[in-house]
């Protein structure tokens, strides 16, 4: 892996003063840290396509909710910029909160998705939390000038609705997916794992095994939408699920008929830690 010289920034008039100097391609991974190797594949992507990789680390305080774990959320940026360093990272830009938000955190302009983008899913059992992804977003899309953003698909709600951002405000920069990465046994990475109890851990392996038989069940022709859902639920038993939806990839819109287009999203809470855990596949 190539070496550069990391920048680590913490505030937005370095940032811009670096961002000035850059020459080419401008690649940014947003991020909250903790860096895993999920977050690792979508700056390896980066680093490849383009000249300049800038990561942000930032632990947003507008997308979670009052009961969220945003006291809690692992923060661990010595570790991260070692990480980002080895990959050939650029700039790590790792801003306080004063700084990001410098008024008032609740008294700043939001960028609110449409209602039939947030009331299903990820939106309806977080209210208020992709206006808080979003306008976070739409800062680092600003601040960095990047011409590309990774995002992973193992949030597949928030990339459809920073794709869908992107379209509606016109913003100059192309998203690029990136596919989920799992633990050998299938759990999908995830900062948040590290919650996980022994026994939480296992029983978290059901969410993947629930995704695994929804895909074979839908391969043998099984277009039934309830069929499907009732092997899941008996898989899911053991976990608290927050939501089972099938959506149309491309719209997000619910469907009742399973085709080569469906999303299957799964969101669900461990019994003993009650970490959240969402995944999602494709049944085809
Ligand atoms: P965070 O949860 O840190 O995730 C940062 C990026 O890594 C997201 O695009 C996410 O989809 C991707 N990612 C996480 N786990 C992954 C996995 N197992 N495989 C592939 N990609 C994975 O998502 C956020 O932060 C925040 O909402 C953010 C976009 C930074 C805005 O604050």
């Amino acid at each position: 892996m190539r070496q550069k010289n990391l920048r680590i920034i913490d505030n937005i008039s370095d940032l811009k003063k670096e961002i000035e100097k850059l020459q080419g391609s401008i690649g940014l991974v947003p991020t909250m840290g903790a860096l895993h190797l999920g977050h690792q594949s979508l700056i390896e992507k980066s680093v490849q396509q383009n000249d300049n990789t800038v990561v942000s680390i930032f632990v947003n305080p507008i997308q979670f909710g009052i009961n969220e774990d945003l006291d809690k959320y692992p923060r661990k940026l010595e570790k991260d910029c070692e990480l980002c360093k080895q990959q050939g990272v650029d700039i790590v830009f790792a801003p306080r909160i004063e700084e990001m938000y410098k008024s008032d955190k609740n008294n700043i302009t939001l960028i609110c998705p449409p209602v039939n983008a947030v009331d299903k899913l990820c939106g309806k059992s977080r209210p208020g939390h992709f206006d808080g992804v979003c306008t976070v977003v739409a800062k680092l899309f600003n601040l960095t000038k990047a011409n590309k953003a990774y995002f992973g698909q193992k949030d597949a709600q928030q990339l459809f609705i920073i794709q869908k951002m992107v379209k509606d405000l016109d913003f100059n920069i192309e998203i690029v997916p990136c596919p989920i990465v799992r633990e050998q046994d299938g759990l999908a990475l995830s900062s948040r794992n590290q919650y996980l109890s022994k026994n939480d851990r296992i029983l978290a392996l059901n969410i993947q095994k629930a995704l695994k038989t929804a895909i074979s069940l839908a391969k043998k022709g099984i277009n039934d939408k309830r069929t499907i859902l009732d092997s899941c639920l008996e898989i899911l038993s053991d976990l608290d699920v927050d939501y089972i939806e099938f959506v149309d990839k491309n719209t997000f819109e619910t469907v009742d008929l399973i085709d080569k287009n469906t999303l299957l999203l799964i969101a669900a809470k461990t019994p003993q830690t009650k970490t959240r855990l969402i995944d999602n596949s494709l049944l085809h």
